[in-house]
């Protein structure tokens, strides 16, 4: 019963988010309107020292001066959101790793605080960066959480996955991380499960290690194996047995809890954390640099996959966007449905004071199904996951991420060279056609 719900489910959602992401090409001359209060910056810096098999991510090998005319790039780029009238109240900055390159991160998320004034700071690293040359002048120009990508404390796994070498046996990576956690109010561990050969002894083994870590955030997210990753997983990882996510996600909830408590479906905090608080009450956010997205009034719009045409076109004083997709009102229901609650809960208030009563008259069979398979709760004030619900939520938001990835995938193949050797020196204009 249990997987035929979840078969049904995740093909209908499967081709839900495939639809969403026919992108259509533009050239987008101006930012898009601003929204009325502030919302959420992601910048995206694509560098890595080494590049993992299994990631699906927008990422190219570090070069330093390819990666100096990036970031300023990302700072002009920024110049031209404030001129347009945006405001943030957060940043996070994701990629790759964007502390390949400290300094100019530094400069850029000074930049970013001189413009827009925002306090909560997000940054993605690896574990070899974890070292008091960067975390000081991180903690002392504002970032407020590090998120360090851990992915498995099994030294074989981390052989397989082409990570012990490049960043440092599992003890290491522990002692890295204890000794990082005071720099930080938030210090997030990220972690894969169901990744090949994986056994249950090894994930039993990896939340011991957390239990113990210093660290006061998890997030732990499913393997998703996107076509261009799929065949460098099986060569270097080896090949997928049955999937375990159901088995390893029921793990994760009956032992991180109570020393965490979750804040997403796949992100729990220490209690006695000092939990980010939410600063912007809104959907909308604002992505730039190459391979980033933006979600603005119920449309999304993609930033050009090459970096060449990225800096081209931030050059000439236009933003990165070269991709648009307007979505119709019962799609921006839905997509606020399954966002807000993969944050665990929504509450009745804010919904019907942003969509008054269309959310329900238009959503109620949906939330009465979810009710109907235990997965929902439902009270005077809010709707809210169960455990049960909190494993369909994985399974659905990494159905999203794997549509996300054939997009990437298809931007990604078009310009496979520059990708390889990225290099600005030139500003060659390569301009990926997105095809849909
Ligand atoms: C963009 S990476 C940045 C972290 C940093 N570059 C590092 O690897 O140390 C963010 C996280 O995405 C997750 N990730 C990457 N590829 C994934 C995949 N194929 N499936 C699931 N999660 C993945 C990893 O947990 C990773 O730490
Ligand atoms: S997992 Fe992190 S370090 Fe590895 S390639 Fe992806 S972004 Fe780069």
């Amino acid at each position: 019963m249990d997987s035929l719900l979840e078969r049904v489910l995740l093909t209908t959602f499967r081709w839900q988010s495939r639809h969403a992401m026919r992108i259509s090409e533009v050239d987008q001359r101006q930012p898009p309107p601003p929204p009325h209060g502030p919302i959420s910056l992601y910048v995206h810096v694509p560098f890595c020292t080494a590049l993992c098999p299994f990631c699906t991510f927008h990422r190219v090998p570090f070069r330093e001066q390819a990666s100096r005319r990036y970031f300023a790039a990302l700072r002009d780029e920024l110049r031209l959101y404030q001129r347009a009238g945006f405001s943030f109240g957060s940043l996070y900055v994701g990629g790759g790793t964007p502390t390949c390159a400290p300094g100019e991160l530094v400069e850029t998320i000074a930049l970013a605080r001189e413009l827009f004034g925002m306090s909560e700071i997000s940054v993605e690293t690896n574990p070899t960066d974890l070292r008091h040359a960067v975390l000081e002048p991180l903690a002392a120009v504002g970032v407020r959480r590090l998120s360090v990508g851990v992915q498995s404390f099994d030294d074989r796994l981390l052989r397989a996955m082409e990570r012990y070498d490049h960043y440092g046996a599992s003890s290491e990576v522990v002692e890295r991380i204890n000794a990082a956690a005071d720099s930080f109010p938030t210090l997030n561990v990220d972690l894969m499960y169901n990744l090949p050969s994986q056994s249950v002894a090894s994930l039993e083994h990896d939340l011991d290690v957390v239990l113990g870590l210093r660290a006061n955030q998890i997030s732990f997210y499913p393997l998703m194996t996107a076509h261009s990753a799929a065949a460098k997983i099986r060569s270097t990882m080896g090949a997928s047995g049955p999937s375990l996510v159901r088995e390893f996600y029921g793990r994760y909830l009956a032992r991180l809890r109570p020393a965490f408590q979750p804040q997403s479906c796949w992100c729990f905090s220490r209690t006695a954390a000092a939990i980010d608080e939410y600063v912007v009450d809104a959907d909308d956010y604002v992505g730039i640099g190459s391979g980033a997205f933006s979600y603005l009034d119920g449309t999304l719009y993609a930033t050009t996959f090459s970096l060449n045409h990225y800096v081209e076109r931030v050059g000439r004083g236009l933003p990165g966007i070269t991709g648009r997709r307007a979505f119709s009102l019962d799609h921006r229901l839905k997509n606020a449905f399954l966002t807000g609650l993969f944050g665990l809960e929504l509450r009745k208030a804010r919904v019907r004071g942003r969509w008054g009563d269309e959310f329900e008259e238009r959503l109620r069979w949906a939330l009465d199904a979810m009710r109907a398979v235990g997965a929902v709760t439902e009270d005077r004030e809010a709707w809210r996951l169960t455990d049960r619900g909190m494993y369909l939520w994985v399974l659905m938001m990494s159905e999203f991420y794997e549509s996300v990835n054939r997009f990437r995938e298809a931007m990604r193949a078009a310009i496979r060279a520059e990708l390889e050797e990225p290099d600005l020196r030139h500003g060659a204009s390569l301009r990926p056609r997105i095809v849909s």
